[in-house]
């Protein structure tokens, strides 16, 4: 909870003082309701306005969690599970980038800045999205050039921009793959190897971008950094054609 005055002017549109002056002026609402006094605290939740306009009073913010197993990807769950907005201690109205599944692993981004998600998700903007696969049989060459060439899923044809074999393991008769993808669209990856003949036993995100999981161990998050923030954004610059 902050103070009104301070909400007011951390949204930069005036200084503390002023925004105390707005306040006495009767020129402030919160959540509809004209306050008038000082003392009153409010939280990103809330929604206020000056002079009848909504101050931008959510600054940005940008998270990156390792995504623990057994967790939704969704701001809210109707059936009251754990969602991975549960993790991370913010009152910002945070969302998640794309979805990881229930049981998949690893990097995800949480923001609450509609155009930055735009730019990570959209497949325009080229930025990879790199999983550890394990799946269940011996793949061979013909079914990883099949993954870069394309296969339809939902009737959409995607491909892998990178495949790449770590191992396989004829004792329990499974391999590991490294595979690169730039769409996100529901269940990609699983579908992807289905397509192609494979199951998927584990699924873990090793990367998206610039962002990977250095010194984060499962469950971890950390605040995305201005100079990452300011990489992403470069990035669109560079792929949107003038
Ligand atoms: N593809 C999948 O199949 N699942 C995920 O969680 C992410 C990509």
């Amino acid at each position: 909870m902050e103070r009104l005055q301070k909400m007011i002017a951390n949204s930069g549109i005036c200084s503390r003082r002023k925004a105390e002056q707005l306040i006495k002026d009767g020129r402030v609402k919160v959540n509809g309701i004209v306050i008038s006094e000082l003392g009153v605290k409010v939280d990103g939740k809330d929604k206020i306005e000056v002079d009848d306009i909504a101050i931008s009073n959510q600054g940005k913010v940008y998270y990156l969690l390792n995504k623990p197993r057994g967790v939704i990807s969704s701001a809210s769950d109707e059936k009251g599970r754990k969602t991975v907005v549960d993790l991370i201690q913010t009152e910002m109205r945070i969302y998640p980038i794309g979805r990881l599944d229930y049981d998949t692993t690893g990097v995800l981004l949480l923001t609450n800045d509609g155009e930055f998600a735009n730019i990570i998700m959209h497949p325009q903007y080229q930025i990879d999205k790199v999983y550890i696969a394990k799946i269940r049989g011996i793949i061979k060459g013909d079914a990883i050039n099949q993954l870069k060439k394309g296969v339809i899923i939902d009737n959409k044809k995607v491909r892998a921009t990178r495949v790449k074999l770590k191992k396989i393991d004829m004792k329990t008769n499974t391999s590991i793959v490294e595979i690169t993808i730039h769409e996100g669209h529901n269940h990609q990856v699983k579908k992807m190897f289905a397509c192609v003949g494979f199951e998927v036993l584990k699924l873990k995100r090793e990367r998206v971008g610039i962002f990977d999981l250095t010194g984060l161990r499962s469950g971890e998050y950390r605040k995305l950094t201005t100079k990452e923030v300011q990489i992403v954004y470069s990035n669109k610059k560079s792929n949107t054609k003038v």
